[in-house]
């Protein structure tokens, strides 16, 4: 067991049907070895897998009956996909009514097989939101202790007062790796922080895109070899370096989990982090 915690946290979106269609047994072991590094956050999202995936992590967590109580469970609703159960017009669209969460948070439960999600996250921002619904829905589930914390992802900066003095956010999920870092020049990263919440970054690798073999790749690659590490390591210590930030590692491989864990284990110093921006970006800051 690592003495402190490594910044990261471990997707489930590529577990099954949206990936690497792993069997209960063996996402059962890959969430024992990543809590033998201290990653014990589990993310998850209702639609995973087109609405599989959260079953088959419930699969999982029977297959080995001990991991449950050591995981942190941080499970996502809001997002309505055509094909999602109940939607009448095939529309994708996002809903947070408390309707709509409950009914979300009841499938989310009923398919991992568990009675808490630790943290439960409005997968992205609705502008129809109202906050006060929300902050009162969540109270009666804090009270049940169906839910324990509170998070947000995919929110404008500018939406996030929106909860100010009704509901604190613990937590931003939001796209983040040096070649797609909006988040960094739109501020929604600095106004996350202010709040107080911590930043997850999602697709720290750009889903794999960032190590495809081509000019951007090279040029990535010479940094990497400056520190003794490979392209993927480089990128996810560029994205812990950003203070208040998590990783949320999109691998379904435990060798890769123990890359990872190195990887963020200390931060780039600025110019390096500067170089590996430019680099991913193809030009320079402004
Ligand atoms: N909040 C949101 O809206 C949102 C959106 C998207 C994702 N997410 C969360 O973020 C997590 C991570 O996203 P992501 O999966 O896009 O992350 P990512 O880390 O950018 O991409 C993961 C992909 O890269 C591959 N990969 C990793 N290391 C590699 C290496 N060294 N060499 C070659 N391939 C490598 C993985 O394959 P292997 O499995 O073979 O390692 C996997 O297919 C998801 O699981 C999900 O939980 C949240």
């Amino acid at each position: 067991m690592a003495s402190t915690a490594p910044p990261l946290i471990l997707g489930s979106m590529r577990f099954g049907d949206w990936g690497a269609r792993l069997a209960p047994a063996e996402v059962a072991r890959l969430l024992a070895a990543a809590l033998d590094l201290g990653i014990d956050t589990l993310d998850l999202a209702d639609i995973y897998g087109g609405h599989t995936t959260n079953a088959l992590v419930g699969a999982a967590l029977r297959h080995d009956p001990s991991l449950r109580a050591r995981l942190h469970l941080l499970a996502k609703v809001g997002i309505v996909m055509p094909e999602s159960p109940g939607n009448g017009r095939r529309v994708q669209h996002y809903d947070l009514s408390p309707a709509h969460l409950e009914a979300a948070l009841a499938a989310s439960l009923r398919d991992l097989g568990v009675g808490r999600v630790d943290t439960l996250m409005l997968h992205r921002f609705d502008p129809g939101l109202d906050v006060d619904a929300v902050a009162g829905w969540l109270a009666v589930h804090r009270e049940r202790d169906t839910v324990r914390d509170f998070g947000v992802s995919n929110f404008p900066a500018a939406a996030l007062p929106l909860f100010t003095g009704k509901l604190a956010p613990s937590s931003h999920q939001i796209e983040l790796s040096p070649a797609a870092s909006q988040a960094l020049d739109d501020g929604t990263h600095a106004a996350s922080r202010a709040t107080g919440a911590e930043v997850q970054a999602w697709s720290p690798l750009g889903g794999g895109a960032l190590l495809a073999d081509n000019d951007r790749g090279r040029a990535l690659d010479a940094i990497a070899g400056d520190f003794g590490l490979d392209r993927a390591s480089l990128l996810l210590r560029w994205v812990a370096s950003l203070p208040a930030t998590r990783v949320v590692l999109g691998t379904t491989r435990t060798d890769r989990l123990v890359e990872a864990v190195r990887a963020v284990e200390t931060p780039l110093p600025a110019d390096a982090w500067y170089a590996v921006w430019q680099a991913a970006r193809g030009r320079p800051v402004p």
